[in-house]
């Protein structure tokens, strides 16, 4: 248990220091919230268990800092954690810190730091069918627990119904906690484990008032990421007329545990990683975490932390790399065992209609959700519309604006709904226009191809008039999908050496379902409700792969967190719906980079059968935290410090699904040809024998190098080494190269792709 308090060996101090109690006010302004790692290996024999010893470690604070009065010891003991870390967290003062130090047995601290969160269609996309593939096979992920990290649920909603559902797996020891406004009615087969955990936010906040002290969700956040990972089927969803259809998650049979740790009044990772530890004891089969933190390394980050136990269980991690591209390096939870996901878009598009006075129709981009006077009003061109004066003499006229550049459309958008206008045409080349389509007031965005004939119109009519329409969508839109201009890219901070993000899966604007009393957005000055909602992020992006996890393990039981992400790896996509290379809306409709979408775009069928594995042994990831040069307290912080850490083959070469090797020497010896090497082991999952042969696409200026190029198989389960080889300059002249190793066997039924990167962007991880 993460959060009980086993009051007796507290219970004493509590009483004898009661008369401190004014004292102890003055003390706890001062105090912070840390995270305290210990080595369990010297806990001394008299100690019935790990708690009780944090316990009296604390305890003993009073004694070795005489100035300090801890008057309510019981108090300073936010957690102490089981399974994902070997310490515990407390409220300390500096000095309090000191002496906690000195005691026997400490490793390390870290100060607690906030952290933040970052479909009816989207599983067609990822050609889920009820007929064959992951659906069938895994019969809709039944069975299977998926666990979120999150802002709660809101049970009512229809997403949570448990029509069809299979009775909870015997194996489950989770709880529904009753709280505000819940208790354990609201769950029930589909919704089966509900926790909360705030006690390092009140920690570092002891005045504030938690308004909905309980899994019931207020945000709408957790809501919409446990419903897009495992929603159960609903008829007659929609966004205010929008995407409507049926929604389900991608794993619409398994069951969902929501363990809230980010509050509408904050988030802070001790309470995170009690979540974490909790989920695992509970018996969580998948992981969903759709935050991250910037900047820290592996030993200072509580998802890398507290998701390596994860692995020694054998839960699968899905997590999101985070919203701050288009930028290089700009990822999260770049984590070697865990999966980091980007978001991609869908082939969906919801737009609006203008029809003229002349009777020409001119759609455009819009999902305004309003309510909406169907009427012909006059229309007039404002060219760049940036002088707000002249728009709020304008009146209830419908207003066309064009941009010079891009960025100049927040500021367009703004001015018009300061001038309270009838409505507003935007001509842009904008493509990225996911921040500005939920508009609050009726707004299309057109194409300048469309504008040209909407400004001839203006022109040439007297009284020219025109009338707006909403609410249609558009399915199977090309190119799609695409990298988003968002999605934080690769290389990881952590660590650089392995390619980072692994996948790409669909985020922008996603269908899933709202809770009923959270706004789901705003128009004309009101806040508008719906039981569904679009969101758009990498948050929207990791709970699809979750789910297709589920889905993988649902039909293939005896694959661990490695096998299951290669599979969804070497099977993804890396052509979209016109067969051309996905590309990327960060970087002017380029193909877009491994350093965007990983090794693809997320497939669910061909994930089952992968043909090869490149699986990974819990001491391959201490060889990358040996090799990152960490000292050994540090590399206990994450592997927990009862197991010995053996650091005698430091190694960054994971047997990874994928390449990334950086030629990025800035010395006097730049022209000179330098190799890089790697080696991996792939594993046959197909059926008994087959034989595959390599093939690598041709990268600019490199030379990669596969040996041997054959693979032969006699059984399933036989492993195979290789090499791959780069050889390219010692400092490369381009930014980023990329191409792909592909083993394909005997009769082309199994394609195994592994995206190889060569950058001379910076390979130093974050210390
Ligand atoms: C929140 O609820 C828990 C029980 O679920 C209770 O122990 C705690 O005191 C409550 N906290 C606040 C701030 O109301
Ligand atoms: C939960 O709350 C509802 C409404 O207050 C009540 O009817 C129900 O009995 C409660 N269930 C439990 C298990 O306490
Ligand atoms: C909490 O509230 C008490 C009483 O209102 C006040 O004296 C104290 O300064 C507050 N503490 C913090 C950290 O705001
Ligand atoms: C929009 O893009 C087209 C084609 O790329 C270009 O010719 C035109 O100048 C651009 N217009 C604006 C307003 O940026
Ligand atoms: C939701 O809002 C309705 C209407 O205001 C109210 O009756 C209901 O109690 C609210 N539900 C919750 C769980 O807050
Ligand atoms: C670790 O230290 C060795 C020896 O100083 C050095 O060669 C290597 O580049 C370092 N590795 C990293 C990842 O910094
Ligand atoms: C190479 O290093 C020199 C000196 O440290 C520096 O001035 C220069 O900008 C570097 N060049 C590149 C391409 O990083």
């Amino acid at each position: 248990m993460a959060s009980h308090h086993a009051r007796t060996p507290l219970h004493n101090y509590h009483l004898y220091f009661l008369s401190f109690l004014a004292l102890s006010r003055l003390v706890s302004a001062q105090t912070e919230n840390y995270i305290i790692h210990m080595d369990l290996s010297t806990m001394p024999k008299a100690f019935a268990n790990h708690h009780s010893w944090y316990s009296a470690t604390l305890a003993t604070l009073s004694k070795t800092v005489p100035k300090t009065i801890s008057l309510d010891l019981s108090s300073k003991l936010i957690y102490s954690y089981t399974h994902v870390i070997n310490g515990f967290s407390a409220s300390l003062t500096p000095s309090e810190l000191e002496a906690v130090k000195g005691s026997p047995g400490y490793i390390s601290s870290m100060r607690d730091l906030p952290v933040k969160v970052d479909t009816t269609h989207s599983f067609k996309f990822l050609g889920l069918n009820s007929n064959s593939g992951a659906w069938r096979e895994s019969n809709y992920g039944e069975n299977v627990i998926i666990g979120l990290v999150d802002t709660g649920v809101w049970p009512e909603s229809a997403s949570f119904n448990d029509d069809g559902m299979s009775e909870i797996p015997s194996r489950w020891k989770g709880e529904c906690e009753t709280g505000t406004q819940f208790n354990s009615s609201l769950c029930n087969k589909k919704l089966i484990g509900a926790r909360i955990f705030n006690k390092g936010l009140l920690a570092k906040y002891p005045n504030t008032t938690i308004a909905m002290n309980s899994t019931r969700d207020t945000s709408g956040h957790g809501t919409h990421t446990s419903t897009t990972a495992a929603g159960n089927f609903v008829d007659g969803a929609s966004y205010f007329g929008y995407a409507s259809g049926t929604a389900r998650g991608v794993a619409p049979r398994a069951h969902v545990a929501m363990y809230k740790a980010l509050w509408e009044e904050g988030g802070y990772t001790s309470d995170i990683i009690a979540a974490i530890d909790q989920a695992i004891n509970d018996g969580v089969d998948v992981l969903s975490l759709s935050f991250g933190l910037d900047g820290v390394p592996l030993y200072k980050d509580p998802v890398a932390i507290a998701t390596f136990s994860a692995l020694e269980k054998g839960v699968f991690v899905s997590t999101s790399a985070g919203n701050e591209g288009p930028f290089y390096g700009s990822l999260h939870n770049g984590i070697p065992w865990v999966l980091t996901v980007a978001a991609g878009t869908l082939d969906r598009d919801f737009y609006g209609v203008l029809n003229l006075g002349n009777g020409v129709s001119i759609s455009g981009a819009s999902l305004y959700p309003g309510n909406f006077m169907k009427t012909r009003v006059p229309i007039v061109f404002m060219g760049s519309c940036k002088n707000p004066k002249k728009l709020k003499k304008i009146g209830r006229k419908i207003v066309v604006c064009q941009d010079k550049n891009v960025d100049t459309l927040s500021t367009q958008y703004g001015n018009l709904e300061d001038a309270k206008v009838f409505g507003g045409v935007f001509i842009t080349n904008n493509t990225d226009l996911e921040e500005f389509v939920q508009s609050s007031y009726p707004a299309i965005f057109v194409s300048p191809e469309d504008g040209e004939a909407l400004k001839n119109y203006i022109k040439a009519d007297a009284q020219p008039k025109a009338m707006m329409s909403f609410r249609n969508t558009v399915l199977g839109t090309k190119p799609a999908p695409k990298a988003t201009l968002y999605t934080s890219r690769g290389p990881s901070p952590s660590c650089p050496a392995i390619l980072k993000p692994d996948i790409m899966a669909p985020g922008s604007l996603i269908l899933a379902a709202w809770p009923a009393n959270t706004s789901a957005t705003e128009a004309d000055g009101r806040p508008l409700y719906s039981q569904f909602n679009l969101l758009s992020g990498t948050s929207m992006a990791c709970p699809h792969a979750a789910g297709v996890a589920a889905l993988v393990l649902g039909a293939r039981p005896e694959w661990g967190p490695a096998a299951i992400r290669s599979a969804l790896m070497t099977s993804s996509d890396v052509y979209d719906n016109t067969l051309s290379p996905i590309k990327d809306i960060g970087f002017n409709n380029q193909p877009a980079t491994p350093l965007a979408i990983g090794s693809g775009h997320i497939n669910p069928n061909k994930a089952l059968d992968p043909g090869l594995i490149y699986d990974v042994e819990i001491q391959d990831y201490v060889n990358v935290l040996c090799a990152l040069n960490y000292t050994v307290e540090h590399i206990k912080v994450i592997t927990k410090s009862s197991s010995l850490v053996d650091c005698s083959k430091p190694s960054l070469d994971l047997n990874y699904p994928s390449f990334i090797a950086f030629f990025n020497a800035n010395d006097s010896k730049s022209d000179a040809k330098t190799v890089k090497d790697f080696q991996r082991t792939v594993t046959n999952v197909g059926e008994g024998k087959s034989t595959y042969i390599a093939s690598v696409t041709s990268m600019e200026g490199l030379k990669v190098n596969v040996v041997p190029k054959k693979l032969v198989f006699k059984e399933k389960n036989e492993k195979k080494k290789f090499k791959l080889s780069i050889e390219g300059p010692r400092m490369m002249k381009q930014r980023v190269v990329f191409g792909y190793l592909t083993w394909v066997d005997n009769d082309n039924k199994h394609v195994v792709r592994s995206p190889i990167v060569a950058t001379n962007l910076d390979s130093t991880a974050v210390s």
